[in-house]
C-alpha cells in the first residue's frame, strides 16, 4: 500500500473513532454513573453480533448560533442504521445522550427519516431507543419541523410494519409524541421518564410539586396513563422485551407472524381448569393462571400488564401459532370493563386484526361498571371503541365464555353477532341480560311485594332466574354458542378450530377508513 492511500485510510480510521466517542469519554461516563448504557453499547445487545450496518454515522449539524461550530460531534446525537435481531431483518435508531443530551436535531431528525423510510419500503420492523432533551433548543424552528417529518413517517408507517419505541433517558417536549404513535412503547424503571412538561413547568403553571419520577416514570405510563404498554427493571430486560415482542409479530403486514415448532403437544389437556371456576360465584379466581395453562408452555406475553388490571391483553402461541389473547381478570374489579379496559382491549385487537394474528377472547365480566365518573368521563365512547375493535377485525375470532357474560360485556366483547368466528362456552358460563339478584326483583318485583314472606319470595325467584338463564344452554340453544365444553379440553378446541380458521378470508367494503370512537 502506498503513502496515499495510508493517508486516506488513516483519515478514515480517525473520523471513525470519532464517531464512535460519541459525546466523549466524560459524558460516557456521566451515563454510566447514571446506569445508562450508550447508544452503541445499547444496539450492540439488541442486534444479532455483527449484524449492525450503520448508516450516516459522520453527519454533522452545520449550525452557527450560540456556539454551535465549537459543538460538532459526527453522528449529531444519533446512531442509525440496519441490523438483525434473531435473524430478522430491523432498522433500528438509537439517541445518543453524551452528545449535547441526544438533543433532537435537523440532521438527527434527517437520520431518523432515512432508517424509517428504509424500513418502510423494505417491509421491515423498526426500534427507536429514545434518550434525548427534546428539540435542540440551539436550532429554534428547524428542530420543531424536524419533529414533524419523524411523526409523519410514524403514520404513514402504522399498519404496515411494526414501530417499537424504548424510552432509555429523558424524553421530553414533542419527542413524546412520536413513541405515542408507534405501536409499543417500553420504558425502563427509574432511569426513563416522559412527560410533555417537566416537573419545573407544572410547578411554575399549576404550582403542583413532583418529581420527574412522579411525573412521567416508567410506573406511572406502564401503570397509570396506560401511555406504555411495558415497564422494564434494566435495560437490557428492556431490550430483551424488544426481542421478545418481535417474535409475535410479522415484519409487515403483508406476512404473517413467524411460527414455532413446539414441544406441547396440541392435545394436552389439563384437568385443573375443570375445577378452576369456585362454585360460590361471588369468588374471584385468578384467570390469568387460566390463560397459562390452555396456550403453549411459556409462551404468555402480556402487554399492558399494570394498566387496567380488570383486562389481560397478552400474546401467545397456541401449537406455535401466535395468537393474541384478550380476557377479564375476575380477581380484579370482579373484571368489569370501564373507560381504561376498554382502550386497553380496542387498542390490543386492532393491532392483532392489522398484523393478521387470531384473537381468542376468555368472557367473566358482569358488564361495564356503572357510576357518575365512569359515565361523565365517557364510558360509553370508550366502550364502544370494544364493539368498534371486534366488529372491524377480520382475522380469526374465537371466543370461551368461561363465566359471567352478562349484558353489554355479552354482546361486546367476542359475540357471534360481532363476527365471532367459533364460540366456545365452559358449563360454568352465565350469559343473561342481567344478574340474579338484579333481574328477579325487576320481572318479578310486585309479586315479591305481595308475597307472605317476600324475602322467601325473593330468594325463590333468583333460584329460578339462576336455574333458568344462568347457564350457557340457552344461548347454545339459539346457536349463539357453538359449544359447550369441558375446561379442560379448551386447548385442543382452540387449536383445532384455529386450524380451520387459517385461511379465513372475510369480506370487506371498500372505504377511506371508518370513524374509530376516540
Ligand atoms: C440542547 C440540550 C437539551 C436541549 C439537554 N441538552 N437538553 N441541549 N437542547 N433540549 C444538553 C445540556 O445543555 C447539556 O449540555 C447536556 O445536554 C446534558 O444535559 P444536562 O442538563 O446536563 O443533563 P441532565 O442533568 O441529565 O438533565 C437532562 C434533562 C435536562 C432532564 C433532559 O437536560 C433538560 O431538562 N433538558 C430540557 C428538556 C426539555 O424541556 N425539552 C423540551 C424542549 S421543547 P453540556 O454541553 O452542558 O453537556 C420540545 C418541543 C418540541 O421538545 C415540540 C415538537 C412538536
Amino acid at each position: 500500500m502506498d503513502g496515499g492511500a495510508d493517508e486516506h485510510l488513516g483519515r478514515l480510521r480517525r473520523i471513525r473513532e470519532r464517531a464512535v466517542l460519541g459525546g466523549g469519554a466524560a459524558a460516557l461516563e456521566r451515563q454510566h454513573a447514571k446506569g445508562k448504557l450508550s447508544a452503541r453499547e445499547r444496539l450492540a445487545i439488541l442486534l444479532d453480533d455483527g449484524s449492525f450496518q450503520e448508516l450516516g454515522a459522520l453527519a454533522t449539524h452545520q449550525v452557527t448560533d450560540f456556539g454551535m461550530s465549537e459543538k460538532r460531534f459526527p453522528g449529531d446525537g444519533v446512531v442509525t442504521g440496519l441490523g438483525k435481531i434473531n435473524g430478522r431483518r430491523v432498522a433500528v435508531y438509537a439517541q445518543d445522550f453524551t452528545v449535547l443530551g441526544g438533543s433532537f436535531s435537523q440532521v438527527q431528525a434527517q437520520k431518523i427519516n432515512r432508517v424509517q423510510d428504509l424500513a418502510l419500503e423494505s417491509g421491515i420492523p423498526i426500534v427507536g431507543l429514545n434518550d434525548s432533551g427534546g428539540a435542540r433548543v440551539q436550532e429554534g424552528v428547524r428542530s420543531l419541523a424536524a419533529y414533524g417529518e419523524v411523526f409523519s413517517r410514524n403514520v404513514r408507517s402504522s399498519g404496515i410494519i411494526p414501530q417499537i419505541s424504548v424510552i432509555m433517558g429523558p424524553c421530553a417536549g414533542g419527542a413524546v409524541y412520536s413513541p405515542a404513535l408507534t405501536d409499543f412503547t417500553i420504558m425502563v424503571d427509574e432511569t426513563s421518564a416522559m412527560f410533555l412538561t417537566g416537573p419545573g413547568v407544572v410547578a411554575s403553571v399549576t404550582g403542583e410539586q413532583v418529581s420527574a419520577q412522579e411525573l412521567g416514570g416508567a410506573g406511572v405510563h406502564a401503570g397509570r396513563s396506560g401511555n406504555a404498554q411495558f415497564e422494564a427493571s434494566s435495560e437490557a430486560e428492556a431490550i430483551e422485551l424488544v426481542q421478545l415482542l418481535l417474535s409475535y409479530l410479522p415484519s409487515n403486514t403483508a406476512e404473517e407472524a413467524p411460527a414455532l415448532v413446539t414441544d406441547d403437544s396440541p392435545d394436552r389437556m389439563d384437568d385443573a381448569l375443570n375445577s378452576v371456576v369456585p362454585a360460590d360465584e361471588g369468588l374471584a379466581y385468578d384467570m390469568r393462571a387460566v390463560l397459562e395453562s390452555v396456550v403453549d408452555a411459556e409462551s404468555l406475553l402480556e402487554v399492558h400488564k399494570g394498566f387496567a388490571p380488570n383486562a389481560i391483553v397478552a400474546f401467545a402461541r397456541l401449537d406455535g401459532r401466535p395468537v393474541g389473547i384478550v380476557a377479564n381478570q375476575p380477581a380484579v374489579m370482579s373484571g368489569v370493563l370501564d373507560i381504561d379496559s376498554s382502550d386497553k382491549i380496542s387498542r390490543f385487537v386492532r393491532i392483532c386484526d392489522v398484523y393478521s394474528i387470531p384473537v381468542i377472547t376468555f368472557v367473566d365480566c358482569p358488564g361495564y361498571l356503572p357510576g357518575v365518573e365512569q359515565e361523565y368521563n365517557g364510558v360509553i365512547r370508550h366502550g364502544a371503541k370494544i364493539i368498534y375493535a371486534y366488529c372491524q377485525a377480520t382475522v380469526p375470532k374465537i371466543s370461551v365464555t368461561v363465566r359471567k357474560a352478562i349484558g353489554g360485556s355479552y354482546v361486546a366483547l367476542s359475540s357471534k353477532q360481532m363476527g365471532a368466528d367459533v364460540t366456545f362456552a365452559w358449563p360454568t358460563a352465565q350469559i343473561a341480560v342481567m344478574g340474579a339478584e338484579g333481574a328477579a326483583p325487576l320481572v318479578n318485583g310486585r309479586a315479591i311485594r305481595e308475597a307472605d314472606d317476600p324475602d322467601v319470595a325473593r330468594s325463590q325467584f333468583i333460584e329460578e332466574y339462576r336455574e333458568q338463564f344462568l347457564n350457557p344452554y340457552r344461548a347454545a340453544d339459539l346457536g349463539q354458542i357453538d359449544e359447550v365444553i369441558e375446561p379442560r379440553e379448551t386447548r385442543p378446541r382452540l387449536i383445532r378450530a384455529l386450524e380451520v380458521l387459517q385461511t379465513k378470508v372475510a369480506d370487506t367494503v371498500p372505504k377511506k377508513h371508518g370513524l374509530f370512537p376516540v
